[in-house]
């Protein structure tokens, strides 16, 4: 998964397997330049193992940038004080590693995915991580019609994971699109938090360049200079509102005698 990288071609050419794509989220194609083997274990945290393969959407099977959202959410799980089990909503979720930690961590979880094939993976890796009897239910539904139902059954969650593409569809082909959808999931989530003591955590993939790249990027390129580096977004504020169109990433460096 190429990008803008300062490592040499040696780096690349030693990758067992590269992933060349095109600007689109999935489109491309996995080239082995060593034998990979057809699936391996991947154990997150000594709890839970995941089975990783190389898919023909360039995941693996387990997105490891998440971990520190998981190991938050089951330090707060095992803080949970209540008679019941902590609940957990995993909306997207993929192969279950979180919905695995959450359970593993004494929560009862409800697991929603739009693909059989991810939730047939996911079972697979309640079975390698030996929690076969752990409380999850594993819903093969449309993630945003799922919240509106228990939205009408009045049903509640202390930790809610939403960790949509930016383009999806339901098992009746229902469309998801992060830019219409997400509002309205958020909004719905809303209503199923707990309390005061819940959460919610949502990530978004759907840019290719991030603030954190574009400083990495200028922290590698000025390596041998002294001086800061601010990083962030700039954005346009609404007059006389409170909210800030986001328009673009940054990074400013600037030399040791200039910083204050
Ligand atoms: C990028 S993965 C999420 C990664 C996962 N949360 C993790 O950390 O391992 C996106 C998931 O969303 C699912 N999906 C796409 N559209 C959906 C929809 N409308 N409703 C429910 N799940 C959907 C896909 O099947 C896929 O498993």
């Amino acid at each position: 998964m190429r990008s803008w990288s300062l490592a040499g071609d040696a780096v690349w050419a030693g990758a067992h397997a590269t992933f060349s794509g095109n600007d689109d989220e999935e489109a491309g194609r996995w080239r082995q330049q060593q034998p990979v083997p057809e699936s391996w274990p991947v154990t997150i945290d000594g709890a839970v193992t995941v089975t990783c393969r190389l898919s023909a959407f360039r995941h693996l099977g387990l997105f490891p940038e998440q971990f520190p959202h998981w190991q938050w959410m089951t330090s707060t799980l095992k803080q949970h004080t209540g008679p019941e089990r902590p609940r957990v909503l995993n909306l997207f979720a993929y192969t279950g590693a979180a919905s695995l930690l959450a359970a593993q961590a004494g929560a009862e979880v409800v697991h929603v995915d739009a693909s059989k094939k991810a939730i047939s993976w996911a079972k697979e890796n309640q079975a390698t991580s030996k929690l076969n009897d752990a409380p999850i239910r594993w819903m093969l539904d449309d993630a945003r019609k799922f919240v509106q139902r228990e939205v009408r059954r009045e049903r509640r969650y202390d930790i809610i994971l939403v960790d949509p593409p930016k383009f999806g569809r339901g098992p009746n082909n229902e469309t998801w699109d992060l830019f219409i959808d997400l509002p309205g999931m958020l909004r719905s989530c809303a209503e199923l938090v707990a309390g005061p003591r819940s959460a919610i955590i949502v990530t978004a993939y759907a840019i290719r360049a991030s603030s954190l790249m574009l400083d990495q990027l200028c922290r590698e390129v000025l390596a041998d200079k002294r001086g800061r580096f601010d990083s962030g977004e700039l954005a346009i504020r609404e007059q006389g509102g409170a909210r800030a169109v986001p328009t673009s990433l940054f990074t400013r460096w600037c030399g040791d005698d200039l910083a204050i």
